[in-house]
């Protein structure tokens, strides 16, 4: 069952994004229901499935720490912070995009869960 999978594409993947901005995180922190309660920080990555799950093979993946994964190539990411202290919709972020390395978890050959990027 790749339902974990599924929701790590649907929290953190977005291969064709329009703007990153403050704006871009608005409406896609809203889309992809993780709103209600707003979200402090969640990351969107801007590459192909294929060059995400080969994060966690050797193609593009090595160890990092007991159970992550850090990639080798930089990603495009785009990471959206809350601003204000109120977790209440309505929800604003600020975004930061940037060319960074991604840290994951894998389960079975695909990404479950997004740890950090630098
Ligand atoms: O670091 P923290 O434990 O608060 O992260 C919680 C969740 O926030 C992560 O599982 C991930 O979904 C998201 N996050 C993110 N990008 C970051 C840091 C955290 O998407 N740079």
């Amino acid at each position: 069952d790749d339902y974990r999978y599924r929701h790590f594409l649907a929290q953190h993947y977005d291969a064709n994004p329009h703007g990153r901005n403050n704006k871009y995180c608005d409406t896609m922190m809203s889309k992809r229901s993780l709103t209600s309660p707003c979200k402090d920080i969640n990351t969107f990555i801007h590459g192909t499935k294929k060059n995400i799950k080969a994060v966690c093979e050797d193609k593009n993946g090595v160890p990092y720490g007991a159970n992550l994964r850090r990639s080798k190539s930089p990603f495009q990411v785009t990471t959206c912070k809350l601003r204000g202290g109120s977790n209440r919709p309505p929800c604003r972020y600020r975004a930061t995009a940037g060319s960074r390395s991604i840290v994951i978890a894998c389960e079975r050959g695909l990404p479950v869960h997004f740890d950090e990027s630098f």
